[in-house]
């Protein structure tokens, strides 16, 4: 299985001078069986952003494209409506409005917005068939509207968790826009709660974006004995940091004793992209 990991698209005002087309066709010449796509698809989370996204994501040939919510997707009341129109329509775990929650516009309020949905979060689980394995893939809203600081509903991991245990795999990945080890200006600010439902689940590898910043690591908890992959990937397309770095990942028979990463840096040129790929291991 062959896994590849983009981030931070950044459709709008941030998104980079590079051609799409060569990229898109770059993205193409591996053989992924999936795309993970860990958040900020748009920088404003408008619909002309999304929908822009959305057509980039959908020209990719892989069939088991999967992306998350970032903290730029989720700036308005429709952020949630938007994403599953246009990016990636999945069935989220929601919860009643009756339950007890910390997170910050979880629910709209129907009277004010009347929106149909007024469950803000998207959390889904998602179950591929690959080469007679079933990789479970799950995905958490590690953002609050409106908000640059990342935060996750406890009542959510524990609904996820309930889906987890009623649910057969192989493999398990968890995909999260924001880093749970990360340490940056705007960062995930309960993250030991996501860290617990890693070891929880025994969860190997998580990805995630946010920072535009390449961040590869594997933990090793000495007292509880659990260790996990944390590939941070930087951005795929954006251009208004002076630290943004262009790049992808591409694992090659993930989850194999024979497992090898590259990292494909990207420098855009006028009428090309100059890609440079580095084995990582
Ligand atoms: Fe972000």
């Amino acid at each position: 299985m062959n896994i590849l990991h983009i981030s931070d698209l950044h459709f709008g005002p941030r998104h980079w001078d590079g051609d799409n087309q060569l990229l898109l066709k770059k993205l193409n010449e591996y053989a992924a069986d999936i795309v993970i796509n860990t958040g900020d698809s748009t920088t404003d989370g408008l619909e002309d952003e999304y929908a822009e996204a959305g057509r980039f994501l959908s020209a990719l040939k892989c069939k088991n494209v999967i992306s998350c919510i970032g903290n730029h997707d989720k700036r308005n009341m429709r952020s949630h409506e938007l994403f599953r129109k246009y990016i990636y329509n999945s069935e989220t775990i929601c919860l009643p409005e009756t339950a007890i929650t910390t997170k910050k516009h979880l629910f709209l309020n129907r009277k004010i917005t009347k929106v149909n949905e007024n469950f803000t979060d998207v959390n889904f689980i998602r179950s591929i068939l690959i080469k007679e394995q079933t990789i479970l893939v799950i995905s958490i809203d590690s953002n609050e509207l409106y908000s640059d600081d990342g935060y996750v509903e406890r009542e959510i991991l524990t609904a996820v968790s309930m889906e987890i245990e009623k649910t057969k795999y192989d493999k398990m990945l968890l995909m999260t826009h924001y880093s749970i080890l990360g340490t940056d200006e705007c960062p995930l600010k309960n993250s030991a709660c996501l860290i617990d439902f890693v070891q929880k689940h025994n969860i190997k590898y998580v990805f995630c974006g946010h920072t535009h910043e390449l961040e590869l690591m594997r933990t090793n908890d000495l007292y509880h004995g659990h260790s996990f992959y944390h590939f941070m990937c930087g951005t795929l397309s954006s251009g208004n940091h002076d630290n943004d770095d262009n790049m992808f990942l591409y694992f090659e028979n993930f989850g194999s004793d024979n497992m090898h990463l590259y990292l494909i840096r990207m420098f855009p040129e006028p009428d090309k992209i100059h890609f440079k790929e580095e084995k990582v291991f």
